[in-house]
C-alpha cells in the first residue's frame, strides 16, 4: 500500500523509521520530509497547502496518510483527506481543538471532569491585568492558541503574570489566555491511540521541557524524553479511567469522534494525576523514545484506528528502555543558527538511531537548517544502558556547538 507521512521533523522521521519496517508499505512518501526521511521515504515537496496535498495524494492513489504535527492537524487536513475518500491516521479540526485551542480543551475538561488545575479565560487586557492583581504568584499563564511549545509562562510573580498577559493580549490579533492554577510535581507524558471508541495507551514517557540541566533555562519544544517513565502502581489505569475515557466519551457525546493520537501532558500532583494540556498527535521528542520499542507494526495500528478496530489489537512492546537526547542549534530557542556542518557516524541501529529534523543536505555534506537539529535515541535493556548509548551516540557526532541536556532521566535514575 502507498503510504504518505505528513511532517518533518525527528518525530516524522521516527514515524516513517517505524512506517518503513512494515510489510503492509509498498511505498512511502514523506510531505515535505528531510534528509534523514529521504533514505526511507520519496520526498513530496510542500509548502503547506493543505488542498495542494490532498489533491496530490488522491491522484497518487496514496491508501493511508500518517500526520506528525498540530499545524496541519488544526487546520483541518484530516477533513480534507476524508472529504475526498482518503484515509487518515489523525484527528478532524472539531477533534484536534482539543490542541488548538486550551480553552476549549479547559472547557471540555470542566464539562466532563477531568482533573486539571483550576482556571479562567480572558480575551482582553483589562480584564486579565484586574483578575491577576487578585491573584498571588506563583501562577500559569497560557497562550489559547498553537504556539509551538512556548505560549506558557509559569510565573514566580505577579510582575511577570502580567507581563505575560499583556504580550498576548496586546497583539493586532484578537488572541485568548488562559490563567492557570500552579501545580507541582513530575510530569509525565501519556500517549494514547483511539479510534473513538477503544483506547490503547502508549508507554508512558518523561520530557524535559527545559533548555538546561537541572531543568532550568527558556522552555522549548522538548530537549529528551525517557521511556518507559516508571509510573508506580495503578497509575496509568487511573489516568485512563480519569482522563482518556470521559475525554474520548464526551467529544462523542458531543458528535466528535477522534481518530489519532492522543497526547496527555500529566503533572502527578499530591492530588493524583492531573491535566497540563493535550495535544492531538505524538509527542516530539516522546515520538523519538516511544516508536523503537513499539513492537505492533505502526501501519496495522494506524489501519485498525481509522477502520474503527481497535478493539481487535493488542499492542505488543519491545521489553528494555529508551532514551532521546535532542541536540540543538547555538542559539536556539530564540535564534538559532543555521547552515552549521553536522556529521552522523554509523553505529549500531540496535544500539542507537538518529532522527533528523532541522538539516539540510548541501554539496558539502549535511548542514544544520533550524534549532532542533537532531534526536540521537539509545536503546537497552534498561534506562541506565539506554542512556548510556544515547550519549555514546550524541558523543560521536560532528556538531560544533551543539546545545544538549547532560541530564536526561536525572529524576528516575
Ligand atoms: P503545556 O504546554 O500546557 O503543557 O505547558 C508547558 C509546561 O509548562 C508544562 O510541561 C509544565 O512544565 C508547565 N506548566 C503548564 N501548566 C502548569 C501548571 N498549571 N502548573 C505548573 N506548571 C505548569
Ligand atoms: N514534547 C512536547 C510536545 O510534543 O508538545
Amino acid at each position: 500500500m502507498k503510504v504518505l507521512l505528513v511532517g518533518s521533523g525527528g518525530r516524522e522521521h521516527a514515524l516513517c523509521w517505524k512506517a518503513a519496517q512494515s510489510p503492509l508499505v509498498s511505498k512511502l512518501y514523506a510531505a515535505p520530509g528531510n534528509p534523514g526521511m529521504a533514505e526511507l521515504a520519496e520526498l513530496v515537496p510542500w509548502d503547506g497547502n493543505i488542498a495542494y496535498l490532498a489533491d496530490w495524494a488522491f491522484q497518487e492513489g496514496i491508501e493511508l496518510t500518517l500526520v506528525g504535527p498540530e499545524g496541519p492537524l488544526v487546520e483541518g487536513i484530516a477533513d480534507a483527506f476524508e472529504a475526498r475518500g482518503l484515509r487518515v491516521f489523525g484527528p478532524v479540526q472539531r477533534a484536534a481543538m482539543i490542541e488548538g485551542s486550551k480553552s476549549f480543551a479547559k472547557d471540555l475538561m470542566h464539562r466532563y471532569g477531568i482533573p486539571t488545575a483550576q482556571y479562567r479565560t480572558f480575551s482582553d487586557a483589562l480584564s486579565a491585568l484586574e483578575y491577576l492583581e487578585l491573584t498571588r504568584a506563583p501562577i500559569v499563564v497560557k497562550d489559547s492558541g498553537l504556539a509551538a511549545g512556548k505560549g506558557v509562562t509559569v510565573a514566580t510573580t505577579l510582575h511577570q503574570a502580567k507581563q505575560a498577559a499583556a504580550n498576548i493580549l496586546s497583539g493586532p490579533e484578537p488572541a485568548e489566555i488562559v490563567v492557570e492554577e500552579f501545580l507541582s510535581g513530575p510530569e509525565v507524558t501519556v500517549l494514547a491511540v483511539t479510534d473513538g471508541q477503544t483506547i490503547r495507551p502508549l508507554l508512558p514517557s518523561q520530557d524535559h521541557k527545559r533548555l538546561q540541566d537541572g531543568d532550568t533555562g527558556p522552555m522549548t519544544g522538548g530537549m529528551g524524553a525517557i521511556c518507559p517513565y516508571p509510573l508506580e502502581g495503578d497509575t496509568l489505569a487511573e489516568i485512563e479511567e480519569q482522563v482518556l475515557r470521559p475525554l474520548v466519551r464526551g467529544l462523542r457525546s458531543e458528535g466528535i469522534v477522534y481518530k489519532g493520537v492522543i497526547y496527555a501532558g500529566i503533572m502527578l500532583t499530591g492530588a493524583g494525576p492531573k491535566v497540563l494540556e493535550f495535544n492531538a498527535r505524538f509527542g516530539d521528542p516522546e515520538a523519538q523514545a516511544i516508536l523503537p520499542l513499539l513492537q505492533t507494526d505502526l501501519i496495522e495500528l494506524a489501519l485498525a484506528v481509522v477502520e474503527g478496530r481497535l478493539g481487535e489489537l493488542e499492542l505488543r512492546w519491545h521489553p528494555g528502555s529508551s532514551a532521546c537526547v535532542v541536540m540543538t542549534a547555538p542559539g536556539y530557542p530564540d535564534d538559532p543558527h543555521k547552515g552549521l556542518p553536522l556529521h552522523l557516524p554509523q553505529l549500531p541501529p540496535q544500539q542507537v538511531l538518529y532522527f533528523q529534523a532541522g538539516t539540510r543536505q548541501s554539496q558539502e555534506g549535511l548542514l544544520t537548517n533550524g534549532g532542533r537539529v537532531l534526536s540521537v535515541v539509545g536503546l537497552g535493556s534498561d534506562l541506565a544502558q539506554a542512556l548510556e548509548r544515547a550519549y555514546t551516540g550524541v558523543k560521536a557526532v560532528q556538531f560544533e556547538r551543539a546545545q544538549y541536556r547532560r541530564d536526561i532521566g536525572w529524576k528516575v535514575r
